[in-house]
């Protein structure tokens, strides 16, 4: 069984997949593993360290040759896996729905891909979820990325001089990301609101000591929706959030957006408009622009100023913290491959409710049900 660790081609992906701590434990599984030379180098990992673990580190095309599975952040793209075996797995993070060109040349190399994000939301694949280990970190970086651009302190200072009043920040999808930039946030010393349409979060937020904003005219999402997922919300809901976000909105110095749809463009949630009722100097950050955007205005890798309100739409946000990201992301893959080894195969042999959620691929064909139902392709 030879696993091999790429070296990530995508612009601006400083992350890795592999890490010397995964190198040690998949070599005690009874692996072999190989890293494409500099892989690491992103994510501050020499090559030696990834050595001194077991790993046989080397070009791209011997990293390839023969290797049973190949562990990416991002997909590889086809053309970069010349020479890897038909029948290999390719573990990523597959990015299916908007990759679909990739995802079907995979099929035709023959490869059998498995797409990471899909995985399934159940308990004992916590440790297995990319979304939530990345999303966390994001959530973190969101704050410190506002407060970087925000011409005021977040806390409170009282000083000799005078006295310097806190940020008020306003996270809206309270996911994992949005825990994560409320906790932070908090830290900071900001004062913290923020919302979410499942209900479930409103208890959470308060658990950490933010102060829940929420649409009750309306009915919301009860309980966790589907997987823990949010769906789109009626037109009424749509209205009611607008109108009780525009009084919030125009108060708060910063906004951090996180809402996301699953296979979905990202909910719209701040207009134009209510950018401009917010004071000059105000910092928004959204970070679901990868998926279509919930601000007016927000551009993908820039940060742009509408009405004297800045607005970051940084791309690949967890790779801007990229030696965490990749231990972690690192992890993730470890724990789902170890938890599916067969001693006698020495290799992973995947369960129906795991296995069939995530493969993409596989035989020649695209497999995944809800990435052929989503694009209404039969084959
Ligand atoms: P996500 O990244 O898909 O979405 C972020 C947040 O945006 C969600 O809380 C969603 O409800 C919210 N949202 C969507 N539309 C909105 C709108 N119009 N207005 C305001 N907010 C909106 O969500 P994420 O971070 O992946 O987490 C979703 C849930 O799944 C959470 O409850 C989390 O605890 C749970 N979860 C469970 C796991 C497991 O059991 N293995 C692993 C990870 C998360």
């Amino acid at each position: 069984m030879k696993i091999c660790i790429l070296k990530e081609l995508a612009p601006a992906e400083r992350r890795v997949a592999g890490t010397p701590e995964t190198v040690k434990k998949f070599v005690g599984l009874g692996a072999e593993v190989a890293v494409e030379a500099g892989a690491g180098l992103t994510a501050a990992i020499a090559d030696a360290d990834y050595a001194a673990m077991g790993a046989t580190v080397g070009t791209r095309e011997a990293a390839l040759a023969g290797a049973d599975i190949i562990l990416g952040v991002q997909g590889p793209e086809p053309a970069s896996l010349a020479g890897a075996k038909p029948g290999a797995w390719i573990v990523a993070g597959l990015n299916p729905f908007v990759e679909r060109a990739r995802v079907d040349a995979y099929a035709a190399a023959g490869f059998e891909a498995l797409a990471m994000e899909f995985m399934p939301r159940i308990t004992r694949a916590q440790s297995m979820d990319i979304l939530s280990s990345q999303s966390n970190l994001s959530g973190y970086k969101a704050v410190l990325d506002a407060a970087h651009e925000y011409g005021r302190a977040f806390p409170m200072m009282m000083t000799a001089a005078g006295t310097v009043s806190p940020a008020k920040a306003f996270i809206m999808g309270v996911g994992v990301a949005g825990l994560q930039a409320i906790a932070t946030a908090k830290r900071l010393g900001a004062q913290v609101s923020a919302t979410d349409v499942r209900s479930a979060t409103k208890e959470q937020i308060e658990s950490l000591g933010a102060k829940a904003i929420f649409v009750e005219s309306v009915a919301g999402i009860e309980g966790e929706g589907k997987g823990g997922y949010a769906t789109e919300m009626s037109e009424d809901y749509q209205k009611a959030q607008a109108e009780l976000v525009s009084g919030h909105i125009a108060k708060q110095d910063i906004v951090i957006t996180t809402a996301l749809i699953p296979g979905k463009p990202a909910p719209r949630l701040i207009s134009d408009a209510q950018i401009a009722s917010m004071r000059p100097g105000s910092v928004i950050v959204d970070l679901a622009v990868e998926q279509g955007g919930n601000v007016e205005g927000a551009v993908l890798g820039e940060v742009v100023e509408r009405h004297g309100v800045k607005i970051i739409g940084h791309k690949n946000v967890p790779s801007r913290l990229a030696a965490d990201a990749s231990a972690l992301f690192a992890r993730n893959l470890y724990n789902f491959l170890s938890a599916f080894w067969n001693k006698e195969q020495n290799a992973p042999v995947l369960d129906a409710e795991i296995g069939d959620a995530i493969r993409i691929t596989r035989g020649g064909k695209v497999v995944s049900e809800r990435l052929l139902e989503s694009t209404g392709v039969t084959q």
